[in-house]
């Protein structure tokens, strides 16, 4: 159902790749919420993803950018700009990408050059984003600007290896643009932490079909999906939220309270009771 919740409002998303991602679904909501926007992603994900059906599906212009370009970045703003007929109220960053994590280099084996390339486009995009649009006044006041974190950034999580610290990066940038964008032009800044959810990004996670599952059996409400994030940001870039900022905000069916779940003990007691020899020597009734 659709509440107009951002009629009149202008935008920019950043990171639809296919019918998958993130991005793609909070694009697709907020065309619905009546919205208008522009979608960008690099060039080769232009070639390679999905991003002309859903800017033809949503009326947006598509403007490619590396993230990582403050050149790119400058034309994303100028041409959105162009396009929308002003200042833009809000602007999503949806992106992510380790080559460690896509050549297998564990943590403690990184390569180095790829870690400075996971920082800068998971993490350093987003302080460049937003300078390039507080230098340009690209903004509107009471505006909104989210990026997409995971709780990696608190908690260490098996596999997820460099993209952890790219996200304590990225939510530490919300708070600190945050602080500055809220005091000079009224424009909030915020973070949303969310489930593990089955997009190209996810999927590369080492062993993420039993994140997924655990983390499932791990939340009250379930795993959070793309669609349900989807819907939360809107709320975030609608007026309704004006004085949420510089937040991290999870999105999670409750994952990140709980320490253990009867849903998780049910299978973590049915895994001891195979008497595996790793099972520490306790008993279940321990
Ligand atoms: N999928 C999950 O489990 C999950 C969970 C929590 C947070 N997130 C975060 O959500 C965001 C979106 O990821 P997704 O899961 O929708 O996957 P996705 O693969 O669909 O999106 C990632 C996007 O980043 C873009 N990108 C990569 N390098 C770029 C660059 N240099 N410049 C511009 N764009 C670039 C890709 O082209 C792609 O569109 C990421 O920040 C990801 O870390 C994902």
């Amino acid at each position: 159902m659709a509440y107009n919740l951002l009629k009149g409002k202008k935008g920019i998303i950043f990171g639809a790749l296919d019918n998958k991602s993130i991005a793609w679904k909070i694009a697709e909501r907020a065309y619905d919420e009546g919205a208008v926007f522009t979608v960008s992603n690099t060039p080769t994900a232009l070639r390679f993803g999905e991003l002309d059906e859903l800017a033809a599906k949503c009326n947006a212009t598509i403007i490619p950018a590396d993230a990582t370009s403050m050149a790119d970045l400058t034309n994303v703003f100028e041409t959105s700009m162009d396009v929308l007929g002003g200042k833009v109220d809000f602007v999503l960053h949806s992106i992510g990408m380790s080559l460690n994590v896509r050549k297998k280099k564990v943590y403690n084996d990184l390569n180095h050059d790829f870690y400075a390339k996971t920082m800068d486009i998971s993490a350093v995009s987003f302080h460049k984003m937003l300078q390039v649009a507080s230098k340009m006044d690209a903004i509107n006041d009471w505006g909104s600007v989210l990026a997409i974190s995971y709780i990696a950034a608190q908690r260490t999580l098996y596999g997820y290896n460099d993209m952890a610290d790219a996200k304590a990066l990225l939510e530490s940038i919300a708070r600190s643009f945050g602080y500055i964008y809220g005091r000079e032009k009224k424009i909030r800044v915020n973070t949303i932490s969310q489930s593990p959810t089955p997009t190209t990004a996810g999927s590369g996670v080492k062993g993420f079909t039993g994140l997924m599952d655990f983390t499932e059996r791990m939340s009250p409400l379930g795993n959070a999906t793309a669609d349900e994030c989807a819907d939360y940001c809107i709320t975030l870039f609608s007026d309704l939220t004006r004085k949420v900022t510089m937040q991290n905000l999870f999105h999670d069916g409750g994952f990140s309270s709980m320490g253990m779940s009867l849903k998780a003990m049910e299978m973590y007691n049915r895994s001891i009771t195979c008497n595996c020899e790793d099972n520490m020597g306790f008993s279940i009734e321990d």
